[in-house]
Parts: structure tokens; sequence; C-alpha cells
């Protein structure tokens, strides 16, 4: 199937909300999805990983210790520890009483209200745990609507033999020697590094296209490096501030 990620000649940068509208709600939060869904955000980035008991929820830290009222690292309570905590007080009063949501939550508000998920996978030590997680998008009727993407190779490989229909996308912080070459083996539908790693090879950018893989780059949050990556060709950016990306494509 052609790779529908790809950004069309003059099409705009596809805007990519990093854990919701971080910058102005807390990450991994309702809030922060609602005000992404609202700023004009193509897809909503999460960062999910199992409780104790194995619910998957959204935290992008192993301890729940920065973004919550609560302490210790995130699989060790359980989903009845977790639904008590506090979620939005670290990052501003007005946000006091924010929960932290399940993946199953999120799935649903996106299904039922509007807006596409790119999942990545931030921790899992199982092909199993990684099931849970792909369970829960089943469960809510939403493969068609989700991306997986991490930094482990391991998790790829394993959601590609649980659910071979999900686009894929690989995370870097250095560029591999051959990104053409790791986007085959893995099957990638893209390939994500950060600005700064993208900055020492752009042309990797023309090369993976000419291979059918799009390219989605981290986490950019000013319009000079929008601007920069824009020429490089890249189809996505993912950042925390995705209205005044919105803004900033149609200002093109
Ligand atoms: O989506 C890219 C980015 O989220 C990867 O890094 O640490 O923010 O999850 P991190
Ligand atoms: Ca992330």
């Amino acid at each position: 199937a052609p790779n529908g990620y790809l950004r069309p000649e003059g099409a705009p940068l596809t805007v990519v909300a990093h854990r919701g509208a971080s910058s102005a709600a807390p990450e991994n939060t309702m809030d922060a999805q609602e005000v992404a869904r609202r700023g004009g955000a193509d897809l909503i980035e999460n960062d999910v990983q199992l409780s104790a008991d194995g619910v998957p929820y959204l935290m992008h830290d192993n301890t729940v210790d920065r973004t919550t009222d609560g302490s210790g690292d995130i699989t060790t309570l359980t989903s009845a520890q977790i639904d008590r905590l506090d979620a939005g007080s670290w990052f501003a009063p007005a946000f006091a009483g924010a929960h932290v949501p399940t993946l199953r939550e999120q799935l649903a508000d996106l299904r039922t209200r509007g807006g596409d998920l790119l999942l990545e996978v931030k921790r899992a030590d199982s092909k199993a745990q990684v099931a849970a997680m792909l369970d829960v998008v089943r469960a809510e009727r939403m493969t068609d609507r989700v991306f997986v993407q991490s930094f482990s190779r391991d998790h790829l490989r394993w959601v590609r033999e649980l659910a071979p229909e999900l686009p894929l996308g690989l995370l870097v912080g250095t560029l591999d020697a051959d990104p053409v070459a790791v986007a085959k083996e893995l099957g990638l539908t893209s390939y994500n590094p950060s600005g700064a790693a993208l900055e020492t090879r752009p042309e990797v950018v023309d090369a993976l296209h000419a291979a059918g893989v799009a390219t989605m780059v981290w986490t950019v949050d000013s319009a000079d490096r929008w601007k920069t990556y824009d020429g490089y060709g890249v189809d996505a950016v993912i950042t925390n501030r995705p209205a005044e990306l919105s803004g900033w494509n149609q200002a093109q």
C-alpha cells in the first residue's frame, strides 16, 4: 500500500502534538489532548506503560514523581493507586484534579471526538506487555487510527508480529549508518530522528522518501527549526506547541 504519511509536494507539515499540547497543558492528560485537538493537531503523541496490574496508562517517566502528586515507579503501582493521582497541579493550579488517563480512556475520547494517535511504547519488557497495549487499541476499534513508535527495535518487531496492519516509526537519537536498510528490515512507515540527529545528515530524508519511508522529527518548538526541517522535506514535526505549528503552516 502507498505510504499515506508521505507529504505531497507543497502540502503543510503534519502536526504531531508531543504528549498532547504539553506547552499549554500537563503532558499526557486529557486536557493536553483537548488543547491539541482545538489547536489543529493531526496526531496526538503519547507515552504508554503498564501499571502493576497490567493496565496501559499514559506516562512518560519511569516514575510518577515529576508529573503527579505521588511517587514510585509506575510499574509498581496498581491502577487503583494511579487513578487517585493528581496529574495537573504540578503544571498549574488551573489543572488541579487532572488524572493519569488510561490508554482505553484516551482512545475512546479520540474515537468519539476526533484525532489520531501516535502511540509510543515507552516501556515493555515482553511481547505480552506490548500485546496488552494492542488489545486496548483493538477493543476500542482504533487500529486504523493508531501509529506506533518506539526507541526499541524489539518493541517494533513485537508490534509487527502482533498487529501487522499498524504503521511503525523508529525513534532515534543518533542516525543509523543506513537508515533505509533499517527501515526495510523493520518494515517502517516512518523513521523518527531527533532534530539534532537529523541535522548531522539531512539528506537521509530524501533517501528515505526514495524508499517510500516518511520522516517525523522531534521535538521541535521554534519557527526557525520548523523552517529548516520543512526545507529538508520532513513529513511531520512532533512539537509541544501544535497550535503554533498549525498557524505557522497556514502562514507559509
Ligand atoms: O515523539 C518523540 C519523543 O516523544 C521521543 O522522546 O522522551 O519525549 O518520549 P520522549
Ligand atoms: Ca514520547
